[in-house]
């Protein structure tokens, strides 16, 4: 029998650390859902100290899911620790993740702590949380750049206190797999009690390692990876889940372990966080890109067709690939439209909100004669996206192009339920449009992203627009969809401005103070 590796997906916690990435409640659960028809063991839901909004997003997964294990993060204080447990109480397998930097620079710099003071602190947390769960879960921050000596004396008290799960974070992605695979065997060697915990690792790509160092991590005996999908997280990311497990599962004459991961969702579940978090997913990235399984080369095609191996090492179908497929169309009718959706992980609170997305479906398939997966989580995600604190309301615009003249455009916005018309020439039409939202409501912010997408192929596909702006060092993401992407345009700028203009009070969990 070979030995478990447990999954661990950190996309709505680190994952939703990228700038721009949050996440409203309502998206997380529909993604936790999806992440639990993955079978993903192990959701690390939040950090509900960050705001009362994380908390009650925590919550929320937590009274939802039950086949996997719900984690929240807390950093190593009383009262981190006390609001994870409360949001974990629904919760039927609960998991409370403690953590406290324990490298020089981060004891020294950030927390102003001596590393005794550190350990204390830690053991104190890991105690408090084994007062409300079994499970508990302690990281030593930026253990990738700790001493080595000092790791194996927080991590035996820590044992003794209670904690089940030990993560090792390369919190800077400053490792090489070589040094990483060892300082997992050498802690699980040199730690006297090492037996009592699961070795887990948590990798940062800032050198673009973090997988290759998280499998040199389990072949030296750690047995969970902490990843997310799509490989999002703070900064350049984190390890991606779907390289990792399609890595272990490929070169089972590697690995001594495997996961219980259904690997037929791993595309489905790519394009919903894609489509939730406005991050296109670059075509030739592994397993989930465009590109994966696309061979251009005609020496590569004779190959394939012959005998497949020649040139491809996984099935694209293993990996949800043949999800792709047409599902509904102009006739499809409720019930059809409510199965898939369902089949999809999307439930609805009320029958009001069930009938006006089966409108909106009805009138996207109108426009659009085939309506595939991809379109239905678009046309939910543009719903959840445009009821963010909805200051700014697009009614209505219309936009100019002819030869030899400037582009135009005009738009019919509410500005707080007041009705107000812009007009704007530009570049093209989506400056000029972008230039009539401005001359209706301006904002001194600055656009920085702005990205449109294919969501399915052809030229009536719905076309995906995610921009970014910044103001005051806050940054904030808008998504739009439509079939015209001059629209999609505006949905996803107004959509921003709304963001932008809601509240924001999060404290990150990495930024600030322990005790
Ligand atoms: O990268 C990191 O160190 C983390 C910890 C909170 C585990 O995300
Ligand atoms: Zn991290």
């Amino acid at each position: 029998m070979k030995d478990r590796l447990i999954v661990f997906d950190t996309t709505l916690r680190d994952g939703e650390q990228s700038p721009g990435a949050s996440m409203t409640a309502e998206e997380k659960i529909r993604i936790a859902r999806q992440l639990e028809r993955l079978k993903v063991d192990v959701i690390e839901a939040g950090f509900p100290a960050a705001s009362p909004g994380d908390f009650d997003a925590v919550e929320k997964v937590a009274n939802t899911v039950r086949q996997s294990v719900i984690c929240a993060l807390a950093r190593a204080n009383a009262r981190d620790v006390g609001l994870a447990a409360d949001a974990l109480e629904a919760a039927a397998q609960p998991r409370i993740h403690t953590f406290i930097a324990t490298s020089p620079i981060h004891m020294k710099e950030k927390l102003r702590m001596s590393p005794s003071e550190v350990l204390d602190q830690a053991v104190l947390s890991v105690k408090q949380a084994r007062n409300s769960t079994d499970d508990v879960e302690f990281s030593p921050e930026d253990a990738g750049r700790s001493e080595p000596d000092f790791l194996c004396r927080i991590l035996e008290a820590v044992i003794d206190a209670g904690a089940t799960t030990i993560n090792i974070p390369d919190t800077v992605g400053y490792t090489m797999p070589s040094q990483f695979g060892q300082l997992i065997r050498s802690l699980i060697d040199r730690i006297p009690n090492s037996d009592r915990a699961v070795f887990s690792v948590h990798c940062h790509n800032d050198l673009g390692l973090a997988v290759a160092n998280s499998l040199a991590a389990v072949l030296n005996g750690a047995r969970q990876v902490e990843c997310t999908i799509n490989g999002l997280g703070e900064r350049a990311g984190n390890a991606s889940l779907e390289e990792i497990v399609m890595a272990v599962r490929t070169r089972q004459d590697v690995f001594p372990c495997d996961t219980l991961i259904d690997t037929t969702h791993i595309v489905p579940i790519s394009r919903l966080v894609s489509s939730v978090t406005g991050f296109p997913v670059q075509p030739n990235k592994a397993i989930v890109g465009a590109n994966a399984f696309a061979h251009e080369a005609g020496i590569h095609q004779d190959g394939v067709i012959k005998a497949r191996e020649t040139y491809e090492i996984m099935r694209a179908e293993d990996v949800g690939w043949s999800a792709n497929r047409l599902v509904l169309g102009k006739h499809s009718g409720r019930r059809a439209f409510t199965e898939r959706l369902a089949a999809l992980g999307i439930e609805f609170d009320s029958d009001v909100e069930r009938d006006e997305a089966f409108a909106r479906f009805k009138d996207l398939a109108d426009k659009k004669h085939e309506i595939f997966d991809e379109d239905l989580q678009t046309l939910v995600t543009d719903r959840a996206a445009s009821q963010v604190n909805e200051k700014l309301q697009l009614i209505s615009m219309m936009a100019n192009l002819s030869s030899g003249k400037m582009p135009s455009a005009e738009i019919v916005l509410t500005v707080d339920g007041v009705e107000k018309t812009g007009r704007g020439e530009g570049d093209g039409v989506v400056d000029a449009s972008y230039k009539a939202v401005q001359n209706v409501f301006p904002s001194d912010s600055e656009l920085v992203l702005y990205s449109v997408n294919n969501i399915t192929s052809g030229t009536d596909s719905q076309g995906e627009v995610s921009v970014r702006l910044q103001r005051e060092g806050r940054i904030v993401n808008g998504h739009g969809a439509d079939t015209d992407i001059v629209v999609a345009s505006v949905k996803a700028y107004v959509n921003a401005l709304n963001r932008l203009e809601g509240n924001y009070n999060q404290v990150h969990p990495q930024l600030s103070g322990t005790v």
